[in-house]
């Protein structure tokens, strides 16, 4: 009987019948130290302790820290998920209209799947971190602008993100509605569009909304996201998961009802992912309680944390992390020993598609003028999606046209970031008002979704 008033109240696992029968026999049950985790059974590192009930556990990672080893020893060693914490947002990848930059993205996505972690994409569509020739768009311009965007960066990343944070922040703080904001008012349905393209961009990728200050259950924010995501699911807009990005301080502290948020979207059909998570202050005990309202609901599939140190964090001054420079701060143990309490189950894990570093795209020199290539990037029973990529040659150019002829009957549906003119078989598509321009041996891309097999066929590349 005593050991049941001492022992925490969890599963009873192998160690716990070992340490209840001990207690048997040495027959004291006041004084035995029962270690909050018992060896042998405990997991010495964040990632490998959230694995053993299928979750993750990750961190946002910076480009620019990847030379600090103290950093990266911490973060190949603890987390195995990573979220770019800026270098796959709207201004890092499309700082021209049509023109692409993954070299930041790629570094911390190449940093992550050479040390064996997942990535999380973030993000697509938000109203911040706009690149200016973004900010000054509107109407249909932008929308069109926003689906691009997400065409061009799912397609960089095909099939190698396990959740890409589709829309970000879309909710305002007050009210329950929408916040105010150029995407906004390109109409309502802005969001469903952009998750819609999300899928048909990558459809191996989760897709997640994901805002602050939806945590609280009782904050009218947080019924405004429900009640989209609610609507969603019912209207089979494509969703699969909800992001809270959790940066708990003292406007907005954590709430006991948290678990009730987490298990109320869950309940949707959606999972639930605690994606940004720092904590004014680093209480170890709001650290463990936020740990173990995930650990209470099977479809929360892990957490990361906004940075790995203190001085890493975008708010360094409320020391919001696990860790102190080299060291764990209490708020690191109490995180991993309620990891290791959970019992095993949680969410199904998600086949892991075999990450594999993002190919240096090899360009094929071209003295002058410029060249295309036609990539196959998804396929399927009926249809396929390309990727075109236009390259100067050894001069700049200021505008392009592609031709190629299909082999088999193949008509494109749907064509993206150029013009198209068709005549049977032969297909010209010209650049579209602001992609035409490139340097030397600089690139841009168009894509197309099309009917018929999947084809490849050569295509030449003309400028004026
Ligand atoms: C923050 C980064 O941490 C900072 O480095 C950057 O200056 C601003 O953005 N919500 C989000 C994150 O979704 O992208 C934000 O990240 C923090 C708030």
């Amino acid at each position: 009987m005593g050991d049941k008033a001492i022992l925490p109240p969890r599963p009873l696992g192998r160690s716990r019948v070992l340490i209840a029968a001990a207690v048997g026999v040495i027959g004291v049950v006041t004084a035995v130290t029962v270690p909050t985790t018992p060896a042998g059974a405990a997991a010495s590192t964040l990632g490998a302790a959230a694995a053993q009930s299928g979750r993750y556990f990750g961190a946002a990672i910076a480009a620019g820290r990847l030379g600090d080893s103290q950093y990266t020893t911490i973060a190949g060693r603890e987390f195995n998920m990573v979220t770019a914490e800026n270098e796959m947002k709207i201004d890092a990848t499309e700082p021209n209209r049509g023109q692409f930059n993954f070299t930041n993205g790629d570094r911390v996505y190449n940093w992550a799947v050479q040390n064996g972690k997942r990535v999380r994409g973030h993000t697509l569509a938000w109203h911040s971190q706009q690149p200016g020739w973004m900010q000054s768009l509107s109407g249909s311009t932008l929308r069109q602008a926003m689906i691009d965007h997400i065409n061009g960066v799912m397609a960089h990343y095909k099939g190698k993100i396990y959740a890409w944070d589709v829309v970000n922040e879309a909710y305002s703080d007050s009210g329950g509605g929408r916040r105010d904001s150029n995407l906004q008012r390109t109409g309502n349905d802005w969001i469903e569009v952009a998750f819609r393209t999300a899928r048909a961009a990558d459809p191996a990728a989760k897709l997640c909304y994901n805002d602050y200050n939806i945590d609280n259950w009782t904050w009218a924010k947080t019924q405004g996201v429900y009640n989209m995501v609610r609507d969603f699911k019912q209207r089979g807009v494509p969703i699969d998961c909800v992001g809270l990005q959790s940066h708990f301080n003292s406007g907005s502290p954590y709430n006991s009802n948290y678990r009730t948020t987490i298990s109320s979207f869950a309940a949707l059909g959606v999972d639930v992912q605690i994606t940004e998570l720092d904590i004014q202050g680093a209480s170890a005990q709001t650290y463990a309680a936020v740990t173990n309202d995930c650990l209470a609901v099977a479809r929360c599939a892990g957490i990361t944390v906004w940075g790995v140190r203190d001085q890493d964090s975008w708010r360094s001054g409320d020391t919001p992390l696990l860790f102190s420079g080299g060291n764990k701060k209490p708020a690191y143990d109490a995180v991993l020993n309620a990891l290791n309490a959970a019992s095993p189950g949680g969410p199904t894990p998600t086949p892991t598609p075999t990450p594999t570093p993002t190919p240096t795209p090899t360009p094929t020199p071209v003295p002058d003028g410029c060249a295309a290539t036609i990539t196959t990037t998804n396929s399927w029973q009926g249809g396929f999606q390309s990727t075109v990529t236009v390259q100067a040659g050894n001069a700049a150019i200021s505008g392009w046209t592609v031709r190629w002829t299909w082999p088999g009957g193949q008509s494109i549906s749907s064509l993206w970031n150029g013009q198209q003119s068709v005549s049977g078989s032969s297909v010209t598509v010209r650049n579209a008002t602001y992609n035409g321009s490139i340097a030397a041996g600089g690139s841009t891309t168009f894509g197309f979704t099309a009917n018929g097999t999947a084809a490849t066929p050569t295509a030449t590349c003309t400028s004026p």
